[in-house]
């Protein structure tokens, strides 16, 4: 962490009815207003959870810059404790206290699902905030987005592929999904029905079942970084690739969904020493936002939405086209965009 604060502006809170930590990190708005999830999950402190909400909503100014759209990064967090017991009557409780302080920035910060609430929840939320992306389509939103989102992994998938080898079908290939969620189960699926080798992992053991139902291998989620495969896809908690974790995988090209893959910029230039393709998470990862928010904002229909997700594919194709690494081009294509709107009279 730095010593002078980079986001804009940070609320911390505690819930008046749930008594739970509340987080909303609005990290940009230079854009337009601050857009990201709201993520609720279990902390060691809410002090983590605050970290994940600062971490996250400058993902999302990065991913929403990437992407091309006129907004912001923010995230909001829930912080659960290791032992909380979260009853249906707390859930709501937790998501009126979020609503009440979301509605307290009046546009400027806007939410959608994210890892630990569903477009149910939206609907919740919606009570007290008209900020509310994702809610279920018969509230008249778009539903859960992580269907687009997977969508955009694969069209980033098949991108990667096609540089490193040569076609953008990944039949034959062994694919490693770490991460069975509402993502991860969808790109598996996908690259099952794509005649993929595909082998999947999950912290929750039971979603060993679900999995094996859907026909997909099993691996120990302590083992799926370092599975020996074609592609690794990262579809969980951020994080996952430190110095030690990165030079252990075995895997040409490394794509996926999870925000914050990297636990330092300096990971995805070792990998690349290692000649292994790393693709930006902010890009990969940009359909839920890019889908939801071309939808509810500019109106495109369903096909045309999909149609500007798909285009992650060519976003990446343009990344991988260049002598750099992904990274350090999806960063100059954020900074780009970032000074020209500053530098707008
Ligand atoms: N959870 C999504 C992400 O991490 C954010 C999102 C916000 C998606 C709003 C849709 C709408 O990208």
């Amino acid at each position: 962490m730095t010593q002078t604060l980079e986001h804009e502006e940070v609320a911390v809170r505690s819930g008046r009815r749930s008594g739970l930590t509340l987080v909303v990190a609005l990290h940009s708005r230079t854009l337009g207003p601050a857009v990201g999830g709201c993520r609720m999950r279990r902390y060691d402190s809410w002090y983590d959870g605050l970290a994940d909400a600062l971490r996250l909503s400058e993902a999302m100014t990065h991913k929403c810059a990437a992407a091309g759209l006129d907004f912001g990064g923010g995230k909001s967090v829930i912080v659960l404790d290791r032992d909380t017991d979260l009853t249906p009557a707390l859930r709501e409780a937790a998501l009126a206290d979020l609503g009440e302080l979301i509605a307290s920035f009046e546009g400027s910060y806007r939410t959608g699902p994210d890892i630990g609430t569903s477009p149910a929840d939206m609907a919740t939320l919606r009570r007290w905030t008209p900020y509310v992306f994702c809610l279920p389509e018969e509230h008249g939103g778009t539903g859960d987005s992580g269907i687009p989102t997977a969508t955009g992994v694969f069209a980033a998938l098949r991108a990667g592929a096609r540089h490193v080898f040569g076609t953008g079908s990944l039949e034959g290939r062994t694919v490693v999904v770490s991460g069975y969620g509402s993502v991860g189960s969808r790109v598996a699926a996908g690259l099952a029905a794509d005649g993929a080798r595909v082998l999947v992992s999950d912290v929750e053991e039971g979603k060993r079942d679900a999995a094996r139902r859907a026909g997909l291998e099993w691996v120990e989620p302590d083992k799926a970084l370092g599975t020996s495969a074609d592609v690794l896809v990262p579809a969980a908690v951020g994080g996952v690739l430190t110095p030690e974790t990165a030079a252990g995988i075995d895997a040409r090209l490394v794509v996926g969904p999870a925000n914050n893959q990297l636990t330092d910029d300096r990971v995805a230039d070792a990998l690349a020493a290692r000649g292994i393709i790393w693709i930006p998470d902010f890009v990969a990862g940009a359909g839920g936002v890019v889908y939801t928010l071309t939808r509810e904002i500019e109106h495109l229909t369903h096909e045309e939405a999909v149609r500007r997700v798909e285009g992650i594919g060519d976003t990446v194709s343009r990344l991988l086209d260049t002598g750099t690494t992904p990274l350090h081009e999806a960063k100059n294509l954020v900074a780009d965009r970032l000074s020209a709107a500053l530098s707008v009279p």
